[in-house]
């Protein structure tokens, strides 16, 4: 990046990512301006745009302009603003998809949070962004991970592993689930995050994002790809290449490490807010293969993620419902697997799809799986 001073919008700003990212660019005013803000709803927007002074905001919150002195914009507009170079994309979702779809296509750079945009849409997504020259630089820690280990290798490595924590119930079988509340559910081992991808990571389906993720911006096949279970998270994911040996990052559980790896690229840069490891006191690290069974919504996602195209927008457009109806208490944890499971046996799979098929298709399971559990 060769300007001076960097314009970036985050959206999603109130989210777990969106607040990681704004204390991580808070530390550098010399390199960064925050130039856009956007979220769905939550007034905490106010302090930060108090606080960051962007020129545009996108918010259903009620703000005042002219005291804040802030332009109100849609996301797309944001999107699509000349004067925005990089744009952190931190929507939860699949509302998350349209933004990143609109940057793409606008040659913005973007350090992508929002996994299930590329689920849906990763193929088309990264074709827009070879012809508009758009960078796509991964934040979430694995992807990051695996991201950090293949910078400065010039072969491709043979397979990729991704770790995974094992979520809130690693200890148990699924069986054992049926009366598990959303609090317990929330209640991360390791990570502190927004709460849908909190509960995707106890059904493992966040894990089985990753893999579609992975797949899709490292351009690997599905079985070169593997998962092992890591209880300790301090290895964030690992490279394998044809010699054998394993390349593995390994850092911290916080996501200001990937977030600032990200904004420096190619750089590593000092950062007294990031915690360090101690390398020589790492104390035990764990790897277990994934046994098969054990997380229903992880097999389920993988083997019609193997069939593509419309089959990921009903993964992410029932995952979304179904999480958001265990949070409501409107059906039983281990519903989620089972509605997911429907959704994706009934559908047939859609000829040639573009974008916007894709996310009006997610859009639309969403809505009938919501409507159904209305009263
Ligand atoms: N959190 C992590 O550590 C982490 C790690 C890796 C990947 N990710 C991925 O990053 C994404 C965000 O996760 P998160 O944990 O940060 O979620 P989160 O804490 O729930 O935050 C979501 C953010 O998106 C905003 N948002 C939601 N729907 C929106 C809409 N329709 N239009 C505009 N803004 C909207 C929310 O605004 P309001 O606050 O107004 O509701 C909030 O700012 C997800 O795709 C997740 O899988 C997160």
């Amino acid at each position: 990046m060769a300007k001076d001073l960097i314009n970036i919008a985050i959206l999603g700003s109130t989210g777990s990512i969106g607040t990681q990212a704004l204390e991580i660019i808070k530390f550098f005013p010399e390199k960064f301006n925050v130039l856009a803000l956007a979220n769905n709803s939550n007034p905490e927007i106010i302090e930060q745009i108090e606080l960051f002074k962007p020129k545009y905001v996108s918010t259903k919150s009620k703000i005042n302009t002219d005291s804040l002195s802030v332009n109100i914009a849609t996301i797309d507009e944001i999107c699509s603003n000349k004067e925005i170079d990089l744009i952190v994309a931190g929507i939860s979702g699949i509302e998350s998809a349209s933004s990143i779809f609109t940057s793409v296509q606008h040659g913005k750079d973007i350090l992508l949070a929002s996994k299930e945009a590329i689920v849906i849409a990763g193929e088309i997504i990264i074709n827009e962004s070879k012809k508009s020259g758009s960078k796509i630089l991964p934040i979430d820690s694995e992807p990051s991970a695996i991201w950090q280990c293949i910078n400065g290798e010039v072969s491709s490595p043979k397979k990729i592993i991704i770790t995974a924590s094992g979520g809130a119930f690693r200890d148990s079988g699924w069986l054992d689930l049926s009366s598990v509340t959303p609090q317990q559910a929330l209640n991360h081992p390791t990570w502190k995050m927004g709460n849908k991808i909190t509960i995707d990571s106890a059904t493992l389906m966040n894990k089985a994002f990753e893999v579609i993720e992975s797949k899709i911006l490292f351009d690997m096949d599905y079985k070169n790809i593997d998962v092992s279970i890591h209880k300790q998270s301090i290895v964030h994911s690992m490279v394998q290449f044809d010699d054998g040996v394993i390349k593995a990052q390994l850092g911290d559980t916080n996501m200001g490490n990937p977030i600032q790896y990200a904004l420096f690229y190619p750089e590593r840069i000092k950062n007294s807010n990031l915690g360090d490891i101690d390398g020589a006191d790492l104390g035990n690290l764990t790897f277990e293969k994934l046994h098969p069974g054990k997380y229903p919504c992880f097999d389920t996602a993988l083997h019609y993620a193997k069939k593509g195209g419309s089959y990921l927008s009903i993964l992410c457009g029932a995952d979304e419902a179904a999480v958001q109806l265990f949070l409501e208490g409107k059906i039983k944890y281990t519903d989620i697997y089972i509605i997911i499971y429907e959704a994706l046996k009934e559908h047939k799979k859609m000829a040639n799809p573009n974008f916007h098929d894709l996310i009006g298709l997610a859009r639309e399971t969403y809505s009938k799986i919501i409507s159904k559990y209305k009263n």
